[in-house]
């Protein structure tokens, strides 16, 4: 039988291109989404792939929609925690509820989206837990102070579940992109943008298309000895 993918934040963007990948890779996926309605059900029409939706920074809503996609699709093997937000503003600027929408969603909703599949991943040997972090989780960014803690605090988390998988056949790992065309970044003002791409040697932003072949990667069974670790997508704009 297929292996089951969720991917959260996949109806769009990067989440989009991963869902798309692990359905070519012969997972059955399920994709989930915030509040696009719009974009969830062109998504599903354009790929055939179920959307369900729920805010990953709620516990009761994540455990209860991945008891949903566990109805649906069967227990799930692979995780992937991509659902992710920008509150950017300078620190002296930077309001709390703006701190807290981001921890809320980035950090608190990879705990949420991991934490409901970890004793059916330990009880059945085997789980691929894939976190989307960031390039600005590794160096830091201007007005990103929330951003950036978040993606760090990504970091921790896979090291740790690392640690804590191994012995029952599960990894945890996770991808950093550099600066990818999707919303998020189109959203940037154009000339910020622009001085974005001349700080990249690659001379372009990446493709969502380039991180979902990380994560193709990373979920495979033949990937088992890889934990713990990040893959840097960005470019040869920043080296660990
Ligand atoms: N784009 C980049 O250059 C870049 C670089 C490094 C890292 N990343 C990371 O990659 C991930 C994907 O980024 P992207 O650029 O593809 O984002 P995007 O185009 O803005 O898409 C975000 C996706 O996440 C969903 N989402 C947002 N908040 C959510 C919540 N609270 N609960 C459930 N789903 C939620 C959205 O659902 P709706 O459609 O309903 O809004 C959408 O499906 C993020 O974690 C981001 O931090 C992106």
């Amino acid at each position: 039988m297929a292996r089951v993918a969720l991917v959260t934040g996949g109806s769009r963007g990067i989440g989009a291109a991963i869902s798309q990948a692990l359905k070519d890779a012969g997972y059955s996926v399920a994709a989930t989404y915030a509040g696009n309605d719009e974009a969830a059900a062109k998504f599903t029409d354009e790929t055939g792939i179920k959307t369900y939706k729920w805010n990953v920074a709620d516990y009761d809503e994540s455990k209860a929609g991945i008891a949903q996609v566990e109805a649906d699709l069967g227990p799930v093997d692979v995780v992937v925690a991509n659902a992710g937000i920008t509150r950017d503003a300078p620190f002296h600027k930077m309001t709390p509820e703006q701190w807290h929408q981001v921890v809320d969603t980035n950090l608190n909703g990879v705990f949420n989206t991991v934490h409901p599949v970890w004793p059916g991943m330990r009880e059945r040997k085997f789980g691929r837990i894939i976190v989307i972090s960031s390039i600005n989780g590794q160096k830091g960014q201007f007005a990103q102070v929330n951003y950036a803690a978040t993606k760090a605090g990504d970091l921790g988390i896979v090291k740790s579940l690392a640690q804590e998988g191994a012995r029952a056949g599960i990894t945890a790992n996770a991808i950093c992109p550099g600066y990818i065309g999707t919303d998020m970044v189109m959203a940037v003002p154009e000339k910020v943008r622009e001085s974005i791409i001349a700080q990249i040697p690659a001379g372009r932003l990446g493709e969502p298309e380039e991180i979902a072949r990380c994560v193709v990667f990373l979920a495979s069974e033949d990937s088992g000895f890889i934990n713990g670790s990040t893959i840097s997508a960005n470019g040869g704009q920043f080296f660990v």
